[in-house]
């Protein structure tokens, strides 16, 4: 094997993959190493994958329980196969890690498996399983190795009793009592799982609200549609300590404002308290700087401290841990490293919670814009008045949308409802493109559908919705 590279990419997650593909497309001789059997990294292989497809399949089974009937669907004994679910999602990550498989060797990339260090400026290390280590040479560097999940001090993570989100993705039987730690992203969509699959779930929560970040009403009404689903929270707690005794943990908590403890015992305790970036320890040796959260510190063309070696995704110290924000530094990583004018636009990165109803926003939240003092004007939209929500007994939640007052620009939307993933694209579009409410309430959205509801927030802006 020739061993010279214009580019190798170390990881190959949504940031490291995607990067791999746009290097070769641009004519890049590119190599990806990965130390992972499968490729596609945390988000394909334990990550939005995975709890993607037990959220759906798990949806469908508590729709066949409480609504199929109300619907004029009389199914009887609708039993819970777990391992078969299991299997179903096991499967889908197969499709997927094997479809970038199929998209490296289209575009030529070099597979290097193993785990990859930096050993100088232009020399890649890739040790095998067998611990044998081949040296690769590369004009350019690109890491890409992702995050991993953190723990509170002094509880360890056994994958067995108390687990990360990767243990929660492969529960053998159904937890009686699941305790959650932290109202995040994961602890909400992989509470909600196993909520629908018949556990008793208790989310602990630091702060006195859920989904810190995303804007306050959206939090509000998120917590009331899932304590509603029977979700229990204990929202300004801090989690003392965990211990295990035989097969169960025994979980202390002490409410943050009234100093009350608490002794919860359960089955399995979901640790999702945040992700923390994977930095090996030859990164500082060589020089390479990190912040004061140890994330690798890059330019605005994401060249680390040390020039021709690049970083993207969680690793570094920009934007949010998503999948998609990786996916776009990747792009425009490869195109810099091609003599193009590659870059991520920050202020337009849509995040999507896939609990139901799904939570999404782009922009800024109404928090955010009344810190920066910026004068806006509102419109916002519930689903209960969209004729597509009310035929589909889909009615919970709302759009927000957030303008500036004098120019009326698209400055933030919230979403809560069906569907909110998927619609939320389209305002990350006008955002780009600089769209004003008044842009969207002109743009003729098809009827019916829940996009409508999108149009009439930008409608509601000037207080002349049409349906509410
Ligand atoms: P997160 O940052 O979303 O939420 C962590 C939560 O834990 C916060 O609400 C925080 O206040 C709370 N917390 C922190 N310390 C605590 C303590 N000692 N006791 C109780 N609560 C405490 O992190 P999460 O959910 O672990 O997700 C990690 C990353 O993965 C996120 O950055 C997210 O962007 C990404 N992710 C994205 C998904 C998506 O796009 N749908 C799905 C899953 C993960």
């Amino acid at each position: 094997m020739d061993n010279n590279f214009d580019v190798i990419v170390i990881g190959a997650g949504p940031g490291g993959y995607v990067c791999a593909i746009k290097c070769a497309q641009l004519g890049l001789k590119t190599a990806c190493v990965e130390s992972n059997k499968t490729l596609g990294g945390t988000c394909l292989n334990v990550g939005c994958i995975p709890s993607k497809s037990l959220l759906n399949s798990s949806e469908i089974y508590h729709k066949a329980q409480s609504e199929y009937n109300n619907l004029g669907i009389e199914a009887q004994n609708i039993k819970l196969n777990l391992e078969k679910m299991m299997k179903n999602k096991n499967k889908s990550i197969l499709t997927l890690t094997k479809g970038v498989e199929f998209l490296f060797k289209k575009n030529k990339i070099t597979h290097l498996k193993g785990v990859g260090s930096i050993l100088a400026k232009n020399t890649v290390t890739v040790t095998d399983a067998s611990g044998k280590k081949n040296n690769f040479k590369a004009k350019n560097i690109v890491i890409g190795t992702g995050s991993v999940p953190t723990s509170l001090p002094g509880i360890k993570i056994d994958e067995k009793i108390v687990v990360s989100s990767t243990g929660a993705l492969s529960f053998e039987k159904v937890p009686k009592e699941l305790i959650v730690i932290g109202g995040g992203y994961i602890g909400l969509e992989l509470s909600s799982v196993w909520k629908r699959l018949g556990s008793r779930v208790t989310v602990i929560e630091f702060l006195d609200h859920i989904i810190p970040g995303m804007d306050r009403d959206i939090s509000n009404e998120l917590l009331k549609i899932l304590n509603k689903q029977g979700i229990n929270f204990k929202l300004d707690s801090k989690v003392t300590g965990v211990n295990i005794v035989k097969s169960k943990a025994i979980v202390d908590v002490t409410n943050n404002k009234s100093a009350k403890r608490e002794r919860i015992e359960c089955d399995k305790v979901l640790i999702a308290v945040g992700r923390k970036s994977n930095i090996s320890s030859n990164i500082s040796s060589l020089g390479i700087k990190l912040d004061g959260q140890n994330k690798i510190q890059v330019n605005n063309k994401f060249e680390t401290s040390i020039k021709n070696i690049y970083a993207i995704g969680d690793v570094i110290n920009k934007g949010p841990m998503l999948a998609h924000k990786a996916e776009d530094e990747g792009i425009a990583v490869a195109e810099i490293i091609a003599g193009q004018a590659g870059s991520v636009n920050y202020e337009v990165i849509p995040a999507v919670i896939y609990t139901s109803p799904e939570v999404a926003t782009v922009g800024k939240t109404e928090e955010q814009i009344k810190k920066e003092k910026i004068k806006y004007k509102i419109g916002k939209f519930p689903f209960l008045a969209n004729s597509r929500a009310k035929v589909n007994s889909e009615t919970e939640g709302f759009v927000k949308m957030i303008v500036d007052e004098k120019t009326d620009k698209v400055l933030g939307v919230s979403i809560i409802g069906a569907t909110a993933g998927t619609m939320i694209a389209e305002l990350a579009l006008g955002m780009e493109f600089g769209a004003s409410a008044e842009d969207i309430a002109r743009t003729c959205h098809a009827h019916p559908t829940h996009s409508e509801a999108v149009k009439e927030a930008a409608m509601a802006v000037d207080k002349k919705p049409i349906h509410f």
